[in-house]
């Protein structure tokens, strides 16, 4: 099939890349020339796993364009895969989505499929269809279908081939049978996804309702980890014995300092936005907000109690990982960012390692910190460490080293990268997130 894709970030360009391994011709289109350009060549302009090997691979059948005309006037199907940030009050902002409408609007001949694949307001769907239909060429329908995209950053690629489920969300039969044409090859071996449809706002419901699902785990997890902390217990052996239990499961249940990325964040807020315009606040909504906003600087915290407002000033700290997980240069709500903000309030030096993250990192920081891309130089002579993101690369580094190259091997770690057992036999004070202090120095 002829398709379009609006949009080459990590949902546009992944879902059209994806598209043309299993045969569709898809055309991706973008505003920005720069990008255009460099996936002209091959190269993706996100960091992203197998993402260029598959762009290279299938590139008979991808083009790139920011003539969003001639794509749109060809297509069959349109996807949106355009950002919808989030504005001041936490409302989504869909002006993106409402500039490839207008876009789409002036472009088409012919009946046209539109899907929204942004994650988008309940209700947004229906208000695309009547926007579309009421501007378009007389003689012309188009017909909107909803599918959330359940892709995650690091994974993008593997998460939608071997999808754990395609929600689709129509209202018409010429959405329903176009859908089901696109996402055929998908439902085959050797992808073999579950296919869903249903009705457009419960489609969009899904999306909420997933990430907001497992925000909550999150945050859920973090203020356990915390009581733990008061109390005495380890929240890795509470979680291995929750884990047990198959309705909860081993997923989504590390305690951390809290989750960041382009979504969480976003969608938590853009659905508690929604339920109090409808005035039924979804209250567990926002303890998960709550709760993340304060766990995002757990870890300073415990710092700062432990060396006192006065000795912060001067102090040396290496922070060990910039982007908001592992697999991604992303660094949307990224916990570091606070923390690093926190520290330069309190005049601490601060140096900072991260194998992919350090050019954007240097684009908000600039000359106020330090870089390195490796954790040697970043710790040498340092007082403190803070481990931010749980790259391999810092997971399986040499506890001996932060004695040997540190000032002071003191260790505070936001993602329990490192076994008690293990710590415990080297000469490091290690302070992590729900479990018990180790001083050996
Ligand atoms: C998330 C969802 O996992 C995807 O299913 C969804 O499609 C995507 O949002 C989206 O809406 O586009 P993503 O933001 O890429 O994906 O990353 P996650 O792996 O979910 O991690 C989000 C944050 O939660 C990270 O900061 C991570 O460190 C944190 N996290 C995750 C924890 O603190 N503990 C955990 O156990 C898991």
């Amino acid at each position: 099939m002829k398709i379009a894709v609006a949009g080459t970030g990590y949902v546009g360009l992944v879902t059209g890349v994806a598209l043309a391994h299993v045969g569709h011709n898809v055309t991706c289109v973008d505003i920005d020339e720069e990008k255009i350009k460099k996936m002209r060549k091959g190269n993706s302009p996100i960091y992203e796993e197998g993402l260029e090997d598959l762009m290279r691979k299938n590139k008979e059948r991808l083009t790139y364009t920011t003539d969003y005309k001639k794509a749109y006037s060809d297509a069959e199907v349109i996807f949106v895969g355009v950002g919808t940030p989030e504005r001041s009050d936490g409302s989504a902002n869909l002006d993106y989505v409402y500039a490839v409408c207008d876009n789409i609007i002036e472009s088409i001949t012919k009946n046209v499929v539109v899907v929204i694949k942004s994650t988008v307001p309940i209700g947004t769907n229906d208000k695309v269809e009547e926007y579309l239909n009421s501007h378009v060429k007389k003689g012309i329908h188009i017909s909107v279908a909803s599918n959330p995209e359940f892709l995650a950053q690091g994974t993008a690629v593997r998460d939608t081939l071997y999808a754990s489920r395609i929600v689709v969300g129509c209202e018409d039969d010429l959405a329903r049978s176009v859908m089901e044409e696109v996402y055929r090859p998908f439902t085959q071996d050797p992808y073999n996804v579950p296919y869903l449809t249903m009705n457009r706002r419960s489609a969009e419901m899904v999306k909420y309702a997933s990430n907001d699902f497992l925000a909550l785990k999150i945050s859920y997890i973090n203020e356990i980890s915390n009581f733990c902390e008061e109390i005495g217990a380890d929240i890795t052996e509470v979680t291995r014995g929750m884990s047990y239990d198959k309705r909860i499961g081993d997923k989504f249940l590390n305690s951390g300092i809290g989750y960041g990325g382009s979504c969480f964040p976003k969608d938590t807020k853009a659905l508690h936005y929604l339920s109090v315009e409808k005035d039924v606040e979804l209250k567990t909504v926002k303890a998960c907000i709550d709760v993340n906003k304060h766990q995002k600087l757990h870890l300073f915290k415990k710092l700062k109690e432990d060396y006192g407002n006065k000795n912060l000033k001067g102090l040396n700290v290496a922070i060990l990982g910039a982007t908001f997980k592992p697999g991604t240069d992303d660094l949307r709500e990224a916990p570091s960012i606070d923390n690093v903000k926190a520290l330069l309030d309190y005049e601490v030096n601060v140096s900072i390692y991260d194998p992919v993250g350090l050019d954007r990192f240097e684009k908000i920081f600039g000359n106020s910190i330090n870089y390195y891309d490796n954790i040697d130089d970043c710790i040498k002579d340092k007082d403190v460490v803070m481990i931010m993101t749980e790259w391999d690369t810092i997971k399986n580094y040499d506890i001996g080293k932060f004695s040997k190259l540190m000032k002071n091997p003191v260790i505070y770690d936001g993602r329990n990268c490192y076994p008690l057992s293990i710590v415990s036999q080297y000469k490091v004070e290690y302070i992590s997130m729900g479990r018990k202090e180790v001083h050996n120095i």
